[in-house]
This record gives C-alpha cells, structure tokens and sequence, in this order.
C-alpha cells in the first residue's frame, strides 16, 4: 500500500488509531447492558465510551443510541466531539454536520447506515430526555435521578444498553451508589485509577503534576484519582463541613427577622483580602457572599467593592449591624491611622456617610483564640446552626481543605474572616442552645 492510501484509509477509519487504555479493556470488549465506569479524573472515560459508541453506531444499521452529557456546553464541546473525531467523515449521513459552535446538526448524528445518535445534557429538565425508544444511551458524569430514570426507560423495549462514565465528585450519588452495588444489580462496574499506565497517552511528568495537584485538594483526593465514592477525610480542620452546610438562595431564611455582619481579614496581595457578608437569625448564622480582590487595591476600592455588594443583596451600609476586621496590617495604613479606621472612613465615604460613623471592630485575637474560633465554628457546622451559601465558592475551597501548616496559608484568609464576625454570635449559642442538633434544624 503506498502512502495516500494508508493515508486515506486511515481517515476513513479514525477508530483505528485509537489506543484503548489497558484499563478500560474489559469495558471495550463488554456486551453488558448496564455498565459503570467509576474512575479518577482523566482517566479517559469520556474519550473511550465515545470510542465505543462511535464503533457500535458503525457496526449496526439503524441502531438508535443516544450520548447525555453534562451541560449543553460540554455535550458539544467533549461529547459531541469525541463522537466526531471517531467517525469517518464518509460515514456520516448527507446534511449531518459537526462544528465546534453549534456541535452536530439538530444535535443528531445521522449516518449512512441509518444509525443514529441524540445528543442530550443532563441540564435539560428530565421531560427533554423522555420519547423515543432507544437500543443505548450512554450518560457522561453522575446524572440527577429524574434524568437517569428517564433513560432507562429509554432502553427497556429494545431490551438496550445504558453505560454510566463518572468520577462521582460533584454532585450527590449515594443514591447511585445504592442502586449499582445493591445485591444482584444487573450494573458492572469498571473501575480505573489514575496513573501512568492506565493513561500511556500521558508523560510521566505530566501524570506527576496531575497527581500534585490533585493533592492540593485532599477532600476530593480518592475522588480524583482512584475514583473512589466518598473522599477520605485526611486532616482537615472544619470536618464539619460538608455538602448539607451549603444553602442556595431558596433555603435563606428570609421570612425570620436578622441581623447583618461583615467579617474582615485585611491580608496583603491578591485574592488575600476577603470580607464575607453574613447574616444571623435567632438559631442560625449563615455566610451569604464574599468579596474578595483580585487585584491589588487600595481601601478605597475594597470599600465600594463592600458597599456595593451590600447594594446588589438590597441593602445599605446602614443595615449592618456589626463589622469586625483584623488589626494586625501594615500594607494598607494611611499616615497614623490603623487599618480598621482607614476602611471605616473609606466605607463611610463610599456610603455617603461622615468620617468616623463606620466602627470596625476588632476580633478576638487572644491566645488560643484561633483554636477555640475554629472548634466553635466546626461545632456549628455539625450542629447544623452555620451555613454557606453556595455563591461563597473561596470560603467553600477553605473549609473543605484547610489543615494547619504550610499549604494552609494560602486558604486561611476567607476562614479568618469567618471567625472574627461569627465567633462572638456563636459563642452565645454555644452556651445557650447546647442541645440544637442537626436533624432538628433540617
Ligand atoms: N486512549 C487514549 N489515547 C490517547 N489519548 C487519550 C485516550 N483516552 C483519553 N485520552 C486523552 O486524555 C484526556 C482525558 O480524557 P477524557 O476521556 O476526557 O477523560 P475523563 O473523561 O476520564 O476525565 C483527553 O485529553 C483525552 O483526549
Ligand atoms: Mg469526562
């Protein structure tokens, strides 16, 4: 054969140059009609299950199967182009197109056999996933359970297959998990852990990097790279905290009266300064936003940063009932003035208000204080009694990661804040609602 026509051959057959992962060789070969691939991070799930896919929709005429991504974005951006790149160009039927803005034409791959693909994403409401029957669908990611329900019925007359591809990080999956491993599940599971000889399309330097960075996240570290259902807790301060800590904007508690702090910790640099914005009613504190920098600013700028923050939640400076920042900062000072005082005037300034009618208090910064701060917060959060809203994504990364030492440095900032203004308000709790539990606030 001489080169044009390896050349041309090899277009016409992309799936040939694929290179499966010896760890997802079991899964390649599989008929099985219920499969999950639970496995870390890049492990190539995607990429394979799109190889598999694209060879099934070649080898059957009229086969019907369907691909249901994550987000409309990355059905086409991932899904949709994986497909593309394992389907020979003149394999696909007249009309139907690939092109990374719009992804296929009518979201349906089309080809000259007659086979056909759907692509969904599981951020369509779960009536967008019903209709017609199908002999296969393939699910990227964990799925919310009304969308997984309605493929499976998908697949139940044509007696089809539906094959799960998931690092189950991200969104809840116990129930999931139930289901898979409950005794005599039809499910098989394929499991993969990330390393360099299950992904050989990786350098060794590439996989160290990955795998270093990836423990700078040490909640989700099983999760990433082994795949695993539940993260280990490895030595992280706020074990408290976890997902039933968040709250959206829904499960504020609105209708209560409360009263509004701002936390602040001065720090020095960008993404260093952070001020929370945080509600308290009688029996729960909740941290509703954060502004951070990100870049380097003057007091000027953090307070019309703050001010309107407050603005966008439909408050006024003047609705603040209490503001507690840091005292220990020499960056931010102007000639004689203390840091607080300097972002007090900067703050009234940016209210409209006089110099000196903003009071920023100072924390509690005794021995131990940053101990008892801790532990007091981490009982809140098992008590169920301190929350974060979801949009408070640094503050989130802290909590879920932050150890002492070295690595912590970077993430002590939004939890500084966190305790100076709620430390006083759940001091009082502590003492005056010692029996609140979890299941009687939710
Ligand atoms: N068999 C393979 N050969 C070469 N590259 C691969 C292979 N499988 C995956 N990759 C590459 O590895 C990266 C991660 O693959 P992907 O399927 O997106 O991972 P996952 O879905 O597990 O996070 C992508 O850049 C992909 O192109
Ligand atoms: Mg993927």
């Amino acid at each position: 054969m001489n080169l044009d026509r390896i050349r041309a051959t090899l277009v016409d057959n992309p799936l040939a140059l694929f290179m499966p992962s010896p760890a997802m060789a079991d899964f390649m070969r599989s008929k099985g009609r219920r499969v999950l691939i639970r496995a870390g991070n890049r492990t190539g799930k995607t990429r394979h299950a799109a190889a598999k896919l694209a060879g099934l929709m070649l080898a059957t005429p009229n086969g019907r199967f369907r691909a249901v991504g994550v987000t409309y974005q990355q059905s086409i951006s991932v899904v949709s182009r994986y497909l593309h790149s394992f389907l020979p160009p003149s394999a696909l039927a007249a009309g139907c197109r690939f092109s990374l803005e719009n992804g296929w034409t009518h979201q349906l791959i089309r080809l000259t056999n007659g086979a056909t693909c759907e692509i969904r994403s599981q951020d369509q409401t779960a009536i967008s996933h019903a209709g017609s029957d199908l002999d296969g669908v393939w699910i990227d990611e964990v799925p919310p359970p009304d969308v997984f329900l309605e493929c499976i019925k998908r697949v139940v007359s044509r007696r089809g297959w539906v094959w799960c591809t998931l690092t189950p990080i991200g969104r809840p999956c116990t129930w999931f998990r139930r289901m898979v491993e409950e005794p005599g599940s039809p499910w098989e599971q394929v499991t993969v852990t990330f390393s360099r000889r299950n992904c050989p399309w990786y350098t060794q330097t590439q996989v160290d990097e990955w795998l270093q960075e990836a423990a700078a996240s040490p909640w989700a570290y099983r999760q990433t790279i082994f795949g695993d259902w539940e993260g280990e807790v490895i030595d992280r301060t706020f074990t408290g905290f976890d997902a039933d800590c968040i709250v959206t904007d829904e499960q504020l508690p609105v209708e209560e009266p409360f009263r509004l702090g701002i936390g602040i910790d001065h720090g020095e640099g960008i993404g260093r300064q952070v001020a929370l914005l945080c509600m308290w009613t009688e029996r729960q504190f909740i941290v509703l936003d954060e502004i951070v920098n990100t870049t380097t600013t003057l007091p000027e700028d953090d307070a019309r940063a703050i001010v309107g923050r407050l603005h966008d939640w439909g408050w006024a400076l003047t609705d603040v009932a209490r503001i507690v920042g840091d005292i220990n900062s020499a960056g931010k000072m102007g000639a004689g003035l203390k840091v607080n005082e300097v972002l007090g005037d900067a703050l009234a300034a940016a209210a409209g208000l006089r110099a000196r009618t903003i009071t920023i208090l100072p924390p509690d910064k005794g021995k131990g204080s940053v101990e008892m701060g801790s532990k007091l917060v981490n009982a809140a959060f098992m008590r169920g009694t301190l929350k974060v809203h979801q949009g408070c994504k640094g503050l989130i990364t802290s909590l879920k990661n932050y150890a002492p030492g070295p690595k912590g440095e970077d993430l002590k900032h939004p939890l500084d804040a966190l305790r100076y203004v709620s430390q006083p308000v759940l001091q009082t709790w502590a003492m005056s609602l010692p029996s609140i539990s979890r299941l009687r606030v939710r």
